[in-house]
């Protein structure tokens, strides 16, 4: 496959460029939003709390100056919504109700919950209500469970605490909540594991161009690096070291991908990715804590495993099964009905490759990530794979299709 891709705008960053800057006092400016769902629904959400959102633009409030919304908050899908939205509206004198579909009630929200309560907040779940006691006060969290969305739901509503928030992680996850708060000008300090926020006067607004979604370059990566004669470029591509891990377990393994014209753009590493078939490869190791720094890009690697000579491992991945869908059943079933040698493990994978892939009818359960990886999947398999449910795919990376669709003809597939 040979072309060119276009990323959607960072899922990650889109979410909290819509929160964050609904905090700031005046216009923020923000290129390149994601157009998936999840954000869609982050920006409903602000809306209804009164937030003016425009295409590239958007008129902050102030640390002040929400309001309360007239119904329950629609997270949808997307339980960086809820989380993070969680931390921002239990720092309200206001209570709010935040719901969402099937697979995001069946999430956990416990580890949001507690955290909020240390800090003074009033949250209670299920259903997850928050909101209505302040002032909050600064607390120091040490994280069991590695979570960004944790960390940033702490953080955010550490901008409303009396006193420091400290959050520490067990391993450093994306820091783009911490990233964007110090480009707005709010006391955010990162040591090592360890990240704190005072309460916070103001807010500037943003100018922003959200780079794309290195996750949703993982898809590319893989397929790019075994189908065979393929050359795949990935432009303006967000390679913040806090997501990139994936790439370096790609490499180890064989892969060829090259990043050229680095540059930062507000703050976050940005460049463009190239991957080519790669000519001798090697299993993969992910172990431990590693798991945590690419937990949305094992899917894909899992996949990648299937075609790689010798028993890769992933472990370390129990958050795989709170995820939208359980993602390690998700994928042990997809791949192993066309043909894969995979075993689940209570964390993770073993899988034993190389393994001749046969199309066929396989479920993503509604979850966008096993979509994608098992496209990428079918890719590699003779014959016909039918996704169920494959527009979910949209919930991240709404061109998803068109663009795997386009790069297959233009291949001459
Ligand atoms: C995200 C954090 C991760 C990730 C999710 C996006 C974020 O979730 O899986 O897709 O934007 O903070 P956890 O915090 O549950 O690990």
């Amino acid at each position: 496959m040979e072309g060119d891709v276009r990323l959607p705008g960072d899922k990650s960053i889109s979410h909290r460029a819509l929160i964050l800057g609904s905090l700031a006092n005046g216009w923020s400016r923000i290129r390149g939003l994601s157009d998936g769902a999840d954000v869609q629904s982050t920006a409903a959400c602000m809306r209804a709390l009164g937030v003016e959102i425009e295409k590239t633009s958007l008129l902050g409030v102030g640390l002040d100056g929400l309001s309360a919304a007239d119904a329950p908050l629609d997270c949808g899908n997307s339980g960086t919504t809820m989380r993070l939205l969680a931390g921002l509206l239990a720092a309200q004198n206001f209570v709010s109700e935040l719901r969402g579909d099937e697979s995001l009630t069946r999430r956990p929200m416990d580890r949001v919950v507690a955290p909020l309560r240390e800090m003074g907040a009033n949250a209670e779940w299920p259903p997850l209500r928050v909101g209505g006691r302040v002032p909050l006060r600064g607390i120091e969290h040490r994280q069991q469970v590695a979570s960004a969305q944790v960390k940033s739901a702490v953080l955010i509503a550490g901008l409303f605490a009396n006193g420091t928030t400290t959050v520490i992680e067990p391993v450093t996850t994306r820091n783009h909540t911490e990233l964007m708060l110090n480009a707005m000008g709010a006391d955010v300090r990162i040591e090592g594991t360890q990240v704190e926020v005072k309460k916070a006067g103001r807010l500037e607004p943003l100018d922003l161009e959200v780079p794309g979604d290195v996750s949703g370059a993982s898809f590319w990566l893989v397929a790019g690096g075994l189908v065979p004669k393929s050359r795949i470029r990935i432009g303006g591509t967000g390679v913040n070291p806090t997501r990139t891990a994936f790439v370096d377990v790609l490499k180890a393994c064989g892969f060829t991908i090259a990043a050229t014209q680095e540059r930062v753009i507000a703050g976050e590493p940005v460049a463009d990715l190239e991957v080519r078939t790669s000519p001798e490869l090697r299993p993969l190791q992910v172990t431990g804590a590693m798991a945590a720094e690419m937990i949305d890009e094992l899917l894909v690697l899992a996949v990648a495993a299937t075609q790689l000579p010798g028993e890769s491992v992933i472990s370390g991945a129990l958050e795989l099964h709170l995820k939208e869908s359980d993602r390690i059943a998700a994928m042990v079933d997809g791949l192993a009905a066309m043909g894969a040698d995979i075993t689940a493990m209570d964390d993770g994978w073993t899988i034993r490759g190389p393994s001749r892939l046969e199309g066929t009818r396989v479920q993503s359960r509604g979850d966008h990530r096993v979509a994608m990886a098992l496209a990428v999947a079918g890719l590699l398999a003779d014959g016909t794979t039918e996704i169920e449910e494959a527009e979910c795919v949209g919930i991240s990376y709404p061109g998803f299709f068109d663009q795997l669709e386009s790069l297959w003809r233009a291949s001459g597939g």
